[in-house]
């Protein structure tokens, strides 16, 4: 356990705020004794993985436990199927690359976001037509109420768009150790979402190892690497509207880009309704509104949490007056 532990280098915003206490978990015993401690009966404690969908607003004045358990494990085989156990603390983006060298489908679409495999389920990440839940067979954890090991299998967990059991009721309640993912080893590409199968097909023959490289150039193109640039990727979630005020939208900017959602509603894309509202490449102080994706804030220096929180709150207002959506924040303010 570390006191007065710096957070600046573990939150992808970069923000320079420090914890009062710091403990790294290595395995489940250790996270055991925290919780029989006296400081777990008296300060708030908060669950870190890689820092990447974070915002500290100030100083955090209790305990931070950070993921750190180690370790990628075969389950189970079949001719069709690989079932993986992968320890929370392990890099997303290297399990993935491990996944495609092992030739192993179903996460390559999910290549270089940033964070740990731990904090995948949480917000149920997606990009480029997939989710994780797609692949997701349990949820391994310890609940931090009473310090029991619980198992989610993939219906309790309740996922949805950026959503989860663990984003909701048991926010910073259950610590996730592992994640069991239920991969194929069969081809079973998904080449819909917006240029990627252009991108693929550029690079060559349709391969795992292609998409993985079409998604990291697609990204790269367009999204601010973090070690460079703090940030934590999409701000807000895309909103989900009715019809009715889709078709209104519709009328004043027929190219409104949308998605499908649950009959009677449109998934319309955040980046667009920000940028319509004049925000795509906007400086303000040592914020900024990034100049090739709206929907990302970034800190142009040495940028509070709160300088950050109250460009996102004017972005906020901005489209609910010019469009009557209130957007949801999809990163953690804190
Ligand atoms: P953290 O930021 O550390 O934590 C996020 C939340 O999860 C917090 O509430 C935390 O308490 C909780 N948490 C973390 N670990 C655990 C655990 N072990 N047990 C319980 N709770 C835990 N997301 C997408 O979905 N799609 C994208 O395409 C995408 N692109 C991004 C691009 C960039 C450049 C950046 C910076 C971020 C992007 N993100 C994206 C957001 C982010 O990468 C994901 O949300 C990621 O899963 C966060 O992982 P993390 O380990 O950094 O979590
Ligand atoms: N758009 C604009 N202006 C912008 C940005 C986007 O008009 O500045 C419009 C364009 O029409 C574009 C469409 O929005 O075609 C979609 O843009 P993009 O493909 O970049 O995706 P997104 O909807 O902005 C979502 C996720 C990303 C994920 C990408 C790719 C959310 C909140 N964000 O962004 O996830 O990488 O799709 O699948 O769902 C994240 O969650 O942090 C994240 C980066």
């Amino acid at each position: 356990m570390e006191k007065d532990y710096s957070l600046k280098k573990i939150n992808s915003f970069g923000i320079d705020v420090s914890t009062n206490y710091y403990l790294p978990i290595h395995k489940s015993e250790e996270l055991h004794t925290f919780l029989k401690s006296d400081l777990n009966k008296t300060l708030p404690v908060f669950i870190l993985g890689g820092g990447s969908n974070v915002l500290f607003t100030g100083d955090f004045q209790g305990v931070i436990l950070h993921a750190q358990m180690k370790g990628i494990h075969l389950v189970s085989e079949t001719k069709d199927h690989c079932m993986l156990e992968v320890a929370a603390g392990e890099n997303w983006d290297e399990f993935v690359n491990y996944c495609v060298e092992k030739n192993f489908h179903g996460i390559e679409n999910l290549s270089l976001i940033p964070g740990f495999v731990g904090a995948s389920p949480i917000q149920n990440i997606g990009a480029y037509g997939a989710e994780v839940s797609d692949v997701i067979a349990k949820v391994n954890g310890i609940d931090l109420s009473d310090g029991s090991s619980k198992t989610f299998d993939t219906s309790e967990c309740q996922f949805g768009y950026r959503d989860s059991i663990f984003k909701r009721e048991l926010k910073n309640r259950f610590f996730i150790t592992s994640v069991v993912f239920n991969l194929f080893k069969k081809a079973n590409f998904r080449l819909d979402y917006g240029n990627l199968s252009e991108e693929v097909k550029s690079l060559g023959d349709i391969t795992l190892k292609n998409i993985r490289l079409a998604v990291i150039n697609i990204r790269n193109s367009k999204l601010p690497d973090p070690l460079v640039t703090g940030n934590a990727g999409s701000f807000f979630k895309n909103p989900v509207i009715s019809t009715d005020l889709f078709e209104k939208i519709q009328k004043e900017y027929p190219q409104v880009p949308s998605f499908p959602a649950s009959p009677g509603f449109i998934k319309i894309p955040a980046g667009w309704l920000i940028e319509r509202c004049g925000w795509k490449g906007k400086t303000l102080g040592n914020t900024g509104v990034h100049d090739k994706q709206a929907l990302i804030i970034v800190n142009k220096g040495n940028a509070t949490g709160r300088e950050i929180f109250d460009l996102s709150e004017k972005i906020l207002k901005s489209v609910q007056s010019a469009f009557g959506i209130t957007l949801e924040r999809e990163v953690n303010v804190i």
